[in-house]
């Protein structure tokens, strides 16, 4: 067995629960397959990866549960030593208690850790469509329609089957319309977060709301979707300010970019199907500090890069993608 990775920085949840500062990433963008994306799992846990971040989108969750399984009953790991996320998709708005008993069936397990709305909106496109496909039953956000679907997650959260919640793609206006009415307060927000797009406003916000940040993308989602490309996209691996600091340590850009995500208080879900990688995406957060300095040029590299901008779901009438994130 390769090398087991401890003292993985955390931190504690509003729930008192405490989650790992690193998980693993499982969407595979199109482009690695479930047994390829299960085989990391195990390969990550074995590893000391003691998160995943999942989601019945990604259309692997009944493999992962088979390598949960396994694991549990080897005794690899204790099912109270993973903290294991998931998320209703957009178009079980309406019924999410069918959605997460869902995800518990396919993953195997009685709770999960963290139950997300994956989106603020029931808007949805088929899996693996590309970026100009629109559904006419699309609507703009409602307060209504969020908050229905939000009582939903906290009747989960009073039977015992999702231990928090979380909220996932909002923003400070949407936030700040939903937080007063929530009977149960989310303890974390999955946001996009790379040093290109640091959403330093949302991440303030989040943070005095006792709320964890959860970044997505962390690298700058090399393999993303060609739905997600778009010509004026920057490479966060390739910014400058990025490659500077990589340089001063002798390491990979994309170490940079975990060790800058963790410091400033995230935690980072980064995908790889690769073991030198996901390993490397473990290992750096436990040693080699990025000094305050280094962590200051990083802040030069923000170049507002939002990456998934979620174009597919905008409904009819509306014409910029930039209306979904106000
Ligand atoms: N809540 C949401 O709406 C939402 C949206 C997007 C993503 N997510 C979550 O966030 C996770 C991460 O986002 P992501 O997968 O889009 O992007 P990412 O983690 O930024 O990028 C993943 C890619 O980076 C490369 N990579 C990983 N580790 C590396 C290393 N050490 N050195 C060099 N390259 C490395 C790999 O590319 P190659 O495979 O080409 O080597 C890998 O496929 C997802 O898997 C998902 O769980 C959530």
């Amino acid at each position: 067995m390769s090398e087991f990775i401890t003292n993985v920085p955390t931190y504690t949840l509003n729930t008192r629960a405490v989650m790992p500062a690193v998980g693993l990433g499982t969407f595979g963008s199109d482009k690695y397959s479930p047994e390829q994306i299960s085989a990391a799992v195990s390969g990550a846990i074995k590893a000391g990866y003691r998160m995943l971040d999942c989601a019945s989108v990604y259309q692997n969750e009944d493999m992962i549960g088979n390598v949960l399984e396994e694991l549990f009953k080897d005794g690899t790991v204790k099912r109270e030593d993973m903290f294991i996320t998931s998320k209703v998709w957009n178009d079980q708005h309406r019924e999410v208690r069918k959605a997460c008993v869902k995800s518990l069936r396919d993953l195997k397990l009685n709770y999960v850790d963290l139950y997300f709305v994956h989106w603020p909106f029931p808007n949805y496109h088929a899996p693996g469509c590309d970026g100009d496909s629109r559904n006419p039953d699309s609507k703009p956000f409602s307060v209504d329609e969020f908050m229905d679907t939000w009582h939903q997650l906290e009747e989960l959260h009073d039977a015992g089957l999702v231990k928090a919640l979380g909220m996932s793609n909002m923003t400070v206006s949407k936030l700040s319309r939903v937080l007063p009415l929530c009977r149960v307060k989310p303890a974390a927000l999955e946001m996009e977060c790379h040093p290109s797009f640091q959403q330093q406003e949302l991440f303030d916000y989040a943070k005095s709301h006792d709320i964890v940040p959860i970044g997505f993308c962390p690298l700058g989602s090399p393999s993303r979707p060609e739905r997600d490309r778009c010509s004026t996209d920057v490479a966060d691996m390739e910014l400058a300010e990025v490659v500077t600091v990589a340089n001063w340590h002798n390491i990979h850009p994309a170490t940079v970019c975990i060790k800058w995500a963790v410091q400033r208080g995230l935690c980072t879900i980064p995908f790889s199907v690769k073991e030198s990688q996901y390993i490397s995406n473990l290992k750096c957060t436990t040693e080699d500090p990025l000094t305050e300095e280094e962590m200051d040029l990083l802040k030069g590299a923000e170049r507002n890069c939002r990456l998934v901008k979620g174009q597919v779901f905008l409904w009819p009438g509306a014409t910029d993608w930039k209306q979904l994130w106000e």
